[in-house]
């Protein structure tokens, strides 16, 4: 698909979906230059695309993995209940290790495998039964993001000047977002506000692709390098910040893109509301403080270069995480899909869920 002024994620309808046996993404590598898709006809493909970035952000990368399953169902060719599904267990193995730290790839994993162990269904049934479930994973995941959305617009008022920070957009789900789903809707509802966007080094999903979201819903947006958030909050200039979440813990310790720590250190100094925005499949119960979860270090390159051109010398020492812990802290509140959560976490994040 050709890139043109009209084509928006409102004509794609999907970051993910599935057609005519294969799964269709959108390709985020490509974005904002060009709305290309991307077509995966196996596992593997699906694997490649996670970790290449050409499909990511927490939920999407989940519905991605419960694609990758149907995926790999559909071309294993054996009759054989128990060979099919030892096939699939590595399958889900796999598919796995393709990201660790948002946990709804293996969320999703889970909910494919207790399809598969709860059914005493023929191969062929379970293959539409795995299908149907990665189906319904994704028309679930955008119910989801509309009820953030809507949940979220009581914690805004007319005339604030919203920070938000990576993409927890549409690309970043299925459709709608999670952050920026509550930012659509806010908007929608109290149409006099103004969002600055982060470009979020080193990858830009700032840049590249909140942006992108944002331009073609009309929100009144100002692009910023990361360094400046500080500056603008010291003048006042920012009166809410929204985030998503790649993983929420027990205690409410939240992991999400590199950089959110410091902004939610900055917005405590600087005494503004500092909101986390994600499904209620982004809490991790196995785990219970921030420490306990495994950051992603990415590859040097991503800093080394911008746009596949080198910025900085060769042979030289480089970290690249890809994610932080914000401790529970400093999170104003938690917004999901059933309601928003406030402080002390372990107990609402607990009684809230079992509602
Ligand atoms: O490395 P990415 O681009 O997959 O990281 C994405 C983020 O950190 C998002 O903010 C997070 O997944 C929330 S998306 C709804």
């Amino acid at each position: 698909m050709k890139m043109g002024m009209e084509i928006t994620m409102n004509a794609v309808k999907r970051t993910i979906k599935w057609e005519d046996n294969k799964v269709v993404m959108v390709d985020q590598r490509k974005l904002p230059e060009r709305l290309e898709m991307l077509t995966c006809i196996s596992h593997y493909e699906v694997i490649d695309a996670i970790k290449s970035m050409a499909i990511r952000g927490a939920p999407a990368i989940g519905v991605a993995a419960a694609y990758g399953m149907a995926l790999a169902a559909n071309n294993i060719k054996v009759k054989s209940k128990a060979e099919f599904c030892s096939k699939l267990a590595v399958v889900k193995d796999e598919l796995a290790h393709s990201r660790p730290t948002a946990v709804n790839l293996f969320w999703a994993l889970d909910e494919i495998w207790k399809v598969i162990t709860s059914s005493k269904s023929s191969v062929d049934e379970l293959k539409e039964r795995i299908l149907s479930k990665a189906n319904s994973l994704a028309e679930q995941d955008i119910k989801t993001n509309l009820s953030i959305g809507e949940n979220g617009v009581r914690l805004f008022e007319d005339g604030d000047i919203i920070l938000t920070h990576c993409n927890a957009g549409s690309l970043a789900t299925v459709f709608y977002g999670t952050a920026i789903g509550v930012i659509r809707s806010v908007f929608q509802k109290k149409r006099n506000i103004k969002v600055f966007v982060d470009e979020t080094r080193p990858v830009l999903q700032g840049a590249r692709l909140t942006a992108w979201e944002l331009k073609y819903d009309k929100i009144p947006f100002t692009l910023i390098c990361d360094s400046v958030a500080g500056f603008l909050m010291y003048q006042k200039k920012i009166t809410k910040i929204v985030v998503g979440a790649d993983r929420i813990v027990t205690n409410g310790d939240t992991v999400n893109k590199i950089g959110t720590y410091s902004l939610s250190v900055l917005a405590k100094v600087h005494n503004i509301p500092f909101y986390v925005a994600a499904p209620t499949s982004t809490i991790d119960f196995n785990l219970k403080k921030g420490e306990d979860i495994p950051i992603e270090e990415r590859s040097p390159e991503e800093v080394t270069t911008i746009m596949d051109k080198r910025i900085a010398p060769c042979h030289i020492a480089v970290h690249n995480p890809a994610f932080d812990i914000t401790p529970n802290y400093n999170i104003t509140a938690i917004i999901t899909e059933n309601g928003i959560l406030e402080p002390p976490y372990e107990k609402t994040l607990k009684s809230f869920l079992t509602k």
